[in-house]
């Protein structure tokens, strides 16, 4: 029986069959909760795939398992590399060990925004070196093409409305920082490769870019063959709150009730991780066919929902109530945060599709069966 999941509308098929050969993309970090997600859409839509990842936010990603669930005869389309971005010799080891790597996902990186105001330099040293580290590989081996993971964290909170690509960047912690920073660093490498692209400088060499800034991904494929679950401790709410659906907690801290919101509470734009890997395939599709690319997208739904919302869906879908109580505001939290995504909608004819219900029972399925396997 087919998963809705991979039941995934795609416009590469068509492109795939004018190629010889399927095109490579070399996803870093995509052992990690959304890149393992975006390497199953990448091959369910013929993309091959090169994992790199240096395993220390995730386990290996079960090729095995993921290869007999898409029916992947063919081993050499997923191959997982051990490595690091900070180290450039394991990227460059890569690029001589891949016949051709058409573009690259760069999804490896350190997430935690508390982390990030304990050890700074830690933050630069992997989110931003390790990046540099990338683009100058792929300047040595020509590979033009990069889909960077950015976060609605450098935008700094939306003010009650929608954000737009346009609007103020603010970053409030070394995290959203590192990333914004990095975004600038592609922007200028694409920049200037275009500007000793006019001047007919032989040398130069192209950056095409689409830099996505996710809003909160959340949820887990609908067989929960692979979901969240850091090696790392995550204080996201979604994992919080499983952790007291599972017993594991007693009960849910919820970091304020006096923000200007619907209830008092904290209002995000939760978007399925299934929604977001489609929109990296429909990413990729726009990058290989568009010459001289530079793009900054948001990927959301338009949609807010406040804590005691999301409680509320997971009590209706696990049948019971989850304890909860209110506490001060946390350092660095906004009051609202939601996208404008109407660009990624009109550039990439993405639209996130999938609703709160089906993000809340999926991670709880996932959640279930991957606690159930570990107990
Ligand atoms: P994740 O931690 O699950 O995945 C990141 C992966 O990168 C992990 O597998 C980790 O082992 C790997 N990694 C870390 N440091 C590395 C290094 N030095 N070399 C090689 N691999 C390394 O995180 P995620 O939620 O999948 O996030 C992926 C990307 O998206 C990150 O760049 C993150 O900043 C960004 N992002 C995430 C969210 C979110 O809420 N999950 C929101 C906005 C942006
Ligand atoms: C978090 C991360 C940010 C990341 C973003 C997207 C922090 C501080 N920020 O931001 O790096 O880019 O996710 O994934 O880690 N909440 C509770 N109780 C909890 C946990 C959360 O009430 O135990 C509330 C928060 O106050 C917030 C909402 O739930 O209102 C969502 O929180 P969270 O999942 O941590 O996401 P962000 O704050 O948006």
């Amino acid at each position: 029986m087919l998963e809705r999941d991979l039941v995934i509308p795609c416009t590469v098929v068509g492109l795939l069959q004018l190629r010889e050969q399927m095109p490579t993309i070399l996803v870093t970090g995509g052992s990690g909760f959304i890149g393992s997600h975006t390497c199953i859409s990448l091959l369910s839509c013929g993309y091959d795939v090169i994992i790199f990842d240096n395993h220390s936010n995730s386990k290996v990603f079960p090729s095995l398992e993921v290869a007999s669930f898409l029916s992947i005869n063919n081993p050499d389309r997923i191959k997982i590399i051990h490595g690091d971005i900070c180290k450039p010799d394991d990227i460059e080891h890569v690029f001589l060990a891949s016949e051709k790597i058409d573009a690259v996902i760069h999804f490896a990186g350190l997430k935690s925004i508390p982390e990030s105001f304990k050890n700074p330099s830690k933050y630069w040293s992997t989110n931003v070196a390790g990046t540099i580290n990338i683009l100058n590989c792929m300047a040595k081996y020509s590979c033009e093409n990069i889909i960077f993971s950015s976060s609605a964290t450098i935008y700094g909170g939306g003010q009650g409305k929608q954000i737009s690509e346009s609007d103020l960047i603010n970053p409030t912690s070394p995290y959203g920082w590192t990333k914004f920073i990095s975004e600038k660093i592609i922007h200028d490498q694409h920049k200037a490769a275009k500007e000793s692209a006019n001047s007919c400088d032989e040398t130069s060499k192209t950056i095409n870019a689409i830099i996505l800034r996710y809003f909160n991904p959340v949820g887990a494929i609908k067989n929960g063959i692979i979901g969240e679950s850091p090696l790392l401790s995550a204080t996201n709410l979604f994992p919080t709150i499983m952790k007291v659906i599972n017993g594991e907690d007693s009960q849910l801290n919820i970091f304020g009730n006096d923000w200007p919101t619907i209830d008092g509470t904290g209002v995000r734009d939760y978007i399925h991780v299934m929604d977001l890997a489609e929109g990296h395939v429909a990413a990729i599709n726009y990058l290989l066919a568009t010459p001289n690319c530079f793009i900054e997208l948001n990927l959301g739904t338009g949609v807010g929902y406040s804590v005691l919302q999301v409680i509320n869906t997971f009590e209706q879908i696990v049948g019971h109530v989850i304890p909860h109580t209110f506490h001060a505001r946390r350092d660095g939290d906004v009051a609202s945060c939601v996208a404008d995504s109407s660009l990624a909608r009109k550039i990439l004819k993405w639209k996130a599709k999938r609703e709160l219900s089906e993000m809340c029972f999926d991670s709880w399925n996932y959640w279930s069966k991957y606690l159930g396997s570990n107990l």
